[in-house]
């Protein structure tokens, strides 16, 4: 499962990720997507991403994620979870963390998509990269509020209702105490 960065060398040659053809899944933003495959579509850059990985996804921010799987021709695509975002540091790693455990439980590719993209949502809540990632007592704690609370489209809502059977039983409050990072902030 592969990610990448901003390109500082300003060339976006797939060329230069030769690793890309032992990966499972490549899993960019949309703008870098877009330069790779020289499209000016995300959609688009995800079907050409799958001419180098057999599964293309395309992270769209607070638009969500877009996936195509060249080996069954499936194209997937679930909106992001509406959050107050205070700090995006590590959506991306967050994000692919969410689609592997996704992946390994053998689980549809939407679900997959909706799982890391709740995960990603849920770290961008709070300040941090890895600190901000969320564990199962705050994916559940986020499902029982949003369950009980008719303030989301309970259409919307069904996309998550495959979380019912694999969340701990026992119920933490919201929002959870969480470690905070130390980070200095110094004046130019
Ligand atoms: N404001 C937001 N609201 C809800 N979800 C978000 C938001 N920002 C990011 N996400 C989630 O995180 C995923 C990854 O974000 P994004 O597409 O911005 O990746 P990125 O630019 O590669 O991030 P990074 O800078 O961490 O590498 C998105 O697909 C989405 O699911
Ligand atoms: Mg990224």
């Amino acid at each position: 499962f592969a990610d990448v960065g901003w390109d500082d060398t300003g060339r976006w040659d797939l060329a230069t990720l030769p690793d890309l053809r032992h990966c499972e899944a490549f899993l960019p933003n949309a703008e870098e997507a877009m330069r790779y495959t020289r499209t000016s579509c995300p959609r688009a850059a995800a079907r050409a991403l799958t001419e180098h990985v057999p599964l293309a996804v395309v992270t769209l921010g607070a638009e969500g994620a877009y996936a195509v799987d060249r080996r069954t021709g499936e194209t997937a695509e679930v909106p992001a979870i509406e959050v107050e975002a205070l700090d995006p540091t590590g959506a991306g790693d967050v994000f692919v963390a969410g689609f592997v455990t996704g992946t390994l439980a053998g689980w549809p590719l939407a679900d997959r998509l909706a799982f890391a993209g709740l995960t990603a949502a849920l770290s961008v809540q709070e300040f941090g990269g890895s600190l901000s990632a969320p564990g199962w007592a705050e994916v559940g704690a986020w499902w029982r509020r949003v369950s009980e609370f008719d303030e989301q489209d309970p259409v919307a809502l069904r996309r998550y209702s495959f979380l019912e059977t694999l969340l701990p039983a026992q119920s933490r409050p919201w929002p959870l105490r969480r470690a905070v990072p130390t980070i200095g902030f110094r004046q130019a």
